[in-house]
């Protein structure tokens, strides 16, 4: 019976006991709730959903559902209200309903010990929620560094249709006449203080103004290089800025608009991630990757994205990266490679500018999220070249003028990585001979170890010495922190010295520089790992022309000290060298299950059990299972 004075509805088609209801159909009638009774869990869920205030009509609309990763923390992400309000417009102009719900935020500087501890779980949070409730498509609202990966991650797996939206970069800022920006500047301006270039005044003042407005970092970071790798791939349309579009710009909210109607058109086509990315997307996203001279984090997130997809998870490796790298100039000055900010990147062209530029070295017939393949994009939106003497000009190079010639990320191979391998920017070196180097090792077993000498005016260290930092891999310091910028010692800071080769089994946030090899393979942790056996004196050998990294050991020295490691660890380990492999056996909870199934940087850093392969695919030593 109908409260109150309601017009009696008419008798509703969904509660026609004698019509099946289609377990994949559409809408609210996809992924019912398991009551045993399909009918009545079709009546419960509308019941509940009206307490919202829906009507019929609305729900009988393509829901569109909209993933909010506001928080409070995330200040990179400080403009998703605004976004969500352009998005929800978009779907609804275009005939769906937008429904939006949270997953977890997750932002670099609040989250310890490590976001990229928690990219897995934000990964398994999005592909569980889109495979859970009852949308038709979603909009994935992400930007700061490890949430666009991890949603792509988790979309991939879920494989319903998805469209990802950025929050967009921020602005720079300015100290003394100077424009500064996070996180390259923040770095730099640090290494200074150390130094006693700056002040405790400057360093103050500087830390008002590095961040200036919400939006992801503004130079070429980790969260730059996911947004333009995004749109490489095909999961985010080329024809708007929508990579570049800074996070306070009025474009960024005409973009979220659009996006919403695209994804009421996916809605209706059903073209999902795994069948919009083939190895071709991938293949172009690595080309984008070595031009804009982007994050060695994006390394990482690629190699995880492909293997979660059942066609490309293999035939993606660093191997890839490194041959692609060998025939892509970089054409993009941004920091921190070049010298430049988003904005600029943006007011160049961004996108549109620099896919037009790489046409040659693409695969044009990879598919987008928009329905046409990145060739018909690219023909359908020609971009009208700057001016050459606009002072923007030149942010975007032309092929026969790099800013760097060739393998921007470089792929290193050798006994210090065997099996693995290593990889460097070999663009954002502040010292290029060091790109060709060999010197004796100065060892820190841990990042702890590091922070405890590094400063230490008797450390024997000199600037040919090679920086090693030891246990900072993925289950050797949960998270794989960006630890790998290994400050230069302040003694020698303080001599004038700015670059030296450091090396570790960790990570680097995409804005900073130096020679700095990263992501050492097998990890420090792992008994069989030549990088953990390295000693102080060793003689470390980096050869990025020929990628090469090594250390000079004999065969039998190695096996000598990995014996005497092995007999260690057995007792219990030292205070340094805690034995986390066999610890991580008896933990509880999320720690114990990233510590378990984590694989290798090269790899992915992904949990073998969602990889496209499954667990029995993962290379996780296996007597943790
Ligand atoms: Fe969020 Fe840099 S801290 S993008």
């Amino acid at each position: 019976m109908a409260a109150n004075n309601d017009p009696i509805p008419h008798p509703n088609p969904d509660y026609d006991l004698s019509t099946p209801i289609d377990p994949n159909g559409v809408g609210l009638r996809q992924n019912l709730t398991s009551y045993g009774d399909a009918h009545f869990s079709l009546f419960m869920r509308k019941l509940f959903i009206k307490a919202l205030g829906y009507s019929e009509d609305a729900l009988s609309r393509p829901i569109i559902g909209v993933v909010n990763t506001y928080s409070s923390f995330n200040p990179c992400h400080a403009n998703i209200p605004q976004l969500l309000d352009a998005v929800k417009r978009g779907v609804q102009l275009n005939g769906g309903l937008a429904i939006d719900f949270p997953t977890i935020s997750l932002h670099e500087s609040f989250a310890a010990p490590t976001s990229m501890y928690l990219r897995n779980l934000m990964s398994m949070d999005t592909e569980e929620m889109i495979q859970a409730q009852p949308v038709d498509a979603v909009v994935l609202i992400g930007g700061c560094d490890k949430t666009t990966p991890a949603q792509l991650m988790g979309g991939i797996s879920a494989n319903k249709p998805i469209i990802h939206l950025v929050t967009g970069p921020m602005m720079p800022g300015n100290y003394q006449g100077v424009r500064i920006g996070a996180c390259t500047d923040c770095r730099s301006n640090w290494a200074k203080f150390r130094a006693g270039v700056l002040d405790i005044e400057d360093i103050s003042a500087l830390n008002e103004e590095l961040a200036p407005t919400g939006g992801t970092c503004g130079v070429m970071g980790t969260a730059s290089t996911m947004a333009c790798l995004l749109v490489a791939l095909g999961m985010m349309p080329l024809s708007s800025p929508s990579a570049t579009a800074p996070a306070v710009s009025s474009s960024r909210l005409r973009i979220a608009e659009s996006t919403g109607a695209y994804a009421v058109s996916l809605a209706k086509t059903q073209l999902r991630p795994q069948t919009i990315l083939t190895q071709s997307s991938f293949l172009n996203a690595i080309t984008v990757l070595q031009a804009i001279g982007g994050s060695t984090n994006a390394i990482v997130h690629l190699l995880a994205i492909a293997n979660r997809h059942p066609a490309v998870a293999g035939t993606i490796t660093l191997s890839t990266i490194d041959e692609i790298g060998r025939r892509t100039p970089l054409l993009v000055d941004l920091k921190p490679s070049g010298d430049n900010y988003m904005t600029d990147f943006h007011s160049a062209g961004g996108m549109l500018a620099l896919l037009h530029e790489l046409k040659p070295l693409l695969h044009l017939d990879a598919m987008t999220v928009t329905g046409r393949t990145i060739g018909e994009e690219l023909s359908q939106t020609p971009f009208r070249p700057l001016p050459k003497d606009s002072a923007l000009a030149s942010i975007i190079r032309p092929f026969d003028d790099p800013l760097y010639p060739c393998s921007s990320l470089v792929v290193l191979r050798g006994n210090l990585c065997p099996r693995g391998g290593a990889v460097i920017k070999a663009s954002a070196s502040k010292d290029r001979r060091l790109l060709q180097h060999a010197g004796p090792a100065v060892v820190f077993a841990s990042s702890a170890d590091m922070a405890a000498r590094i400063d230490d005016p008797e450390l024997d260290v000199t600037p040919d010495s090679v920086l090693v930092l030891q246990n900072i891999g993925p289950v050797g310091n949960p998270g794989m922190p960006e630890a790998g910028l290994i400050p230069i010692p302040r003694k020698l800071a303080e001599q004038g010295v700015v670059d030296m080769l450091r090396i570790s089994d960790g990570r680097m946030s995409g804005t900073a520089g130096g020679t700095i090899v990263l992501h050492v393979s097998p990890e420090a942790a792992d008994p069989e790992s030549v990088f953990g056996i390295v000693r102080d004196g060793d003689v470390v050998v980096c050869d990025v022309e020929g990628r090469g990294l090594d250390v000079r050991l004999s065969g039998e020295e190695v096996e000598r000290r990995k014996g005497e490691r092995r007999r260690l660890a057995a007792q219990g380990g030292n205070k340094d060298r805690r034995p986390a492999w066999e610890e991580r056996k008896h933990m509880r909870g999320y720690r114990g299950l990233y510590m378990r199934e984590v694989n290798q940087a090269e790899e992915g850093a992904d949990f073998g059990f969602l990889t496209a392969a499954g667990p029995g695919g993962a290379s996780f030593d296996d007597d943790c299972q």
